[in-house]
């Protein structure tokens, strides 16, 4: 089994459950609120572990009892937490994760110690680097770190998956040719395509298109209820997802990229990963927060079996 390095985000998510997300200017009272471990980083890094996975996870948090609970969660999912750099000035990062009725989300994240996951700490864990096979990358910590681990990645000839999540309004270019795939939720995407975001599957094809000529190399757009796209230089396809009751779509996108990664790493075709990663994904959105709604490898195949779903033989580079 290859190895994956995950860089990248670990928060305290303050879950609030409210019947509908507010608008601009509206109060609503919540129905709940909990204190969870969470971000992009840390639940991807989590999911590699749920699955069955190998490798390590850098990241930085405080010194304080946030920390200590991301810290727990990661042992618990067979990742080990060695590597993460603990600081004594800044606090663990925070996000506020608003959670309607209808399982839709929308996310605030205060960066705290996720600032100091800089490019001066990942050279000092360039050993790493060299050992893994996969690097999987998401952008809450700071641009430069994450232009540098992308770079120092492909320049070692390893596998780059880049979640562009949140895409930032300086998002360097350069990033395109070091990723060998780029997994933008639609909302991502068309934030990097620069245009008005759409809904139709025509205007997904057309952003994803628009990125391809940036330079990138491989897309896979997740579409939420409509499944995720495989757009490549030659060959598009669309991987539908099985039907679940959706509870709560945090941590879906980081199931979907670290199962994908995980099975990459095993060895599968694109396309049998991708499909298995919109299952993977599809128990998580079944489920209440990040990352105590992703499932093992066991809890996966136990879906695909109870669904009698067969993973997609197609063969995708
Ligand atoms: O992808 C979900 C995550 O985004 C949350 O856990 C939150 O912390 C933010 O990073």
């Amino acid at each position: 089994m290859k190895k994956i390095l995950i860089v990248g985000s670990a928060n305290v998510d303050l879950s609030i459950h409210v019947k509908q997300i507010p608008a601009v200017g509206e109060t609503v009272l919540g129905k709940s609120m909990e204190r969870l471990p969470g971000g992009k980083g840390a639940n991807q890094a989590c999911a590699v572990g749920k699955l069955g996975g190998i490798g390590c996870f850098l990241c930085a948090v405080g010194s304080d009892d946030a920390g200590l609970l991301i810290q727990k969660s990661l042992k618990e999912a067979g990742m080990d937490p060695a590597h993460m750099k603990i600081c004594e000035k800044e606090s663990t990062g925070m996000a506020v994760v608003c959670v309607s009725d209808r399982g839709e989300n929308n996310i605030i994240v205060v960066s705290g110690a996720n600032a100091r996951c800089d490019v001066d700490y990942l050279k000092a864990q360039r050993a790493l680097f060299h050992d893994c096979d996969l690097l999987l990358l998401q952008m809450e910590i700071p641009l430069e770190s994450v232009v540098y681990a992308a770079k120092k990645a492909k320049s070692l000839g390893k596998t780059v998956i880049l979640n562009p999540a949140p895409v930032p309004e300086n998002f360097p270019e350069e990033l395109f040719q070091y990723a060998d795939y780029l997994t933008p939720n639609e909302v991502e995407l068309f934030k990097l395509a620069n245009m008005k975001a759409g809904s139709s599957m025509e205007e997904v094809l057309q952003a994803g298109k628009r990125l391809l000529r940036k330079g990138a190399n491989r897309l896979l757009v997740t579409l939420g209820g409509k499944g995720a796209l495989y757009l490549g230089k030659n060959e598009e396809r669309l991987f539908a997802p099985p039907e679940v009751p959706v509870i709560d779509t945090t941590a879906a996108g980081d199931t979907f990229n670290a199962a994908f990664a995980v099975k990459l790493a095993e060895g599968w075709n694109v396309g049998k990963a991708v499909d298995y990663a919109n299952c993977a994904s599809s128990v998580t959105v079944s489920r209440k927060g990040a990352q105590a709604s992703i499932p093992t490898a066991y809890q996966v195949q136990e879906f695909l079996f109870n669904r009698k779903i067969e993973l997609s033989p197609i063969s995708l580079s």
